[in-house]
C-alpha cells in the first residue's frame, strides 16, 4: 500500500515536471524549499554542484531572472540551457581545485550556494552517507571560498552518523541553520536540506 502511495507521487511529480518543462522531478524539491526559506532574489550569484542535468539551474533562473547569474557543475555535461545568465562546467567538486575553478567563472563572490549532489546510490545505508557527507563537506568547503558575506548554502545530505558533526560545522560559519525535508522529497529517503543563512565572511 505504502508503496503504490509512494509510486503515484513520484508519478504526480513526474507529470508536474513534464507539464512545467522541468528537467528533473527534484525542481519541485528546490521551488518547495525555496517558497519556504526565500533562498533565491532576483538578480542573486547562484552556484549550483551536482547540478546535472539542470532541472535546479532553470528554477534558480526563473528565481534570478535576467540581472542575475547562476553556474551550473557537475562530473557530467550538462545540455545548454537558452539562456547568456546560465553557464555549467565539468568538474568534481571534490577536486581540491575545484573552488579556484568556480570562483573565475563567476561575474563577483556568490550570493548563494545549492548542492544536490548525490553519491552513486550502493544501497549500503552507512557507505551511501559517507559518500553523502564526503559530498557536502566538499560544497561546505567550496561555499567558504565563494560566497560573500551573509551569502547562504542549501545542501543536501543523507542522514546518518556523522550527520552532527556536519551540521555544527556549518553551524559555526553561518548565522543560522534550518533542516528541511521538502514534501516533493521521497518519505523512504535519508535525505534531508541543510539550509545555512547569514554566511560569516572574515
Ligand atoms: C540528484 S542529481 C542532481 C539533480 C539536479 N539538482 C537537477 O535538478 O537536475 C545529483 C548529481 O550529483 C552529481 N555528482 C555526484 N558526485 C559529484 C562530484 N564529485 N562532483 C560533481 N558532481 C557530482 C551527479 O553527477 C548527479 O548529476
Amino acid at each position: 500500500m505504502a508503496k503504490q502511495r509512494r509510486e503515484r507521487k513520484l508519478e504526480h511529480y513526474y507529470r508536474m515536471a513534464k507539464q512545467a518543462g522541468y528537467r528533473a522531478r527534484s525542481s519541485f524539491k528546490l521551488e518547495q524549499l525555496n517558497e519556504r526559506y526565500k533562498l533565491l532574489q532576483r538578480g542573486n550569484v547562484v552556484v549550483d554542484l551536482g547540478a546535472a542535468p539542470g532541472g535546479w539551474l532553470q528554477v534558480a533562473r526563473k528565481e534570478v531572472g535576467d540581472e542575475g547569474f547562476v553556474l551550473g557543475v557537475d562530473l557530467q555535461e550538462i545540455t545548454k540551457l537558452p539562456y547568456k545568465n546560465v553557464k555549467t562546467l565539468v568538474a568534481d567538486i571534490t577536486d581540491p581545485s575545484a573552488s579556484e575553478l568556480i570562483r573565475q567563472n563567476l561575474p563577483r563572490p556568490a550570493d548563494v550556494v545549492l548542492s544536490d549532489a548525490s553519491p552513486k546510490i550502493s544501497g549500503v545505508w552507512s557507505i551511501d552517507h559517507a559518500r553523502s557527507i564526503e559530498l557536502a563537506d566538499a560544497a561546505f568547503t567550496i561555499a567558504g571560498e565563494v560566497l560573500s558575506r551573509g551569502g547562504e548554502l542549501l545542501v543536501k545530505v543523507f542522514q546518518g552518523e556523522f550527520f552532527q558533526d556536519f551540521v555544527q560545522n556549518v553551524r559555526k560559519k553561518f548565522d543560522r541553520l534550518k533542516i528541511s525535508k521538502p514534501s516533493a522529497s521521497r518519505k523512504g529517503s535519508s535525505e534531508v536540506y541543510v539550509i545555512a543563512k547569514g554566511f560569516k565572511r572574515v
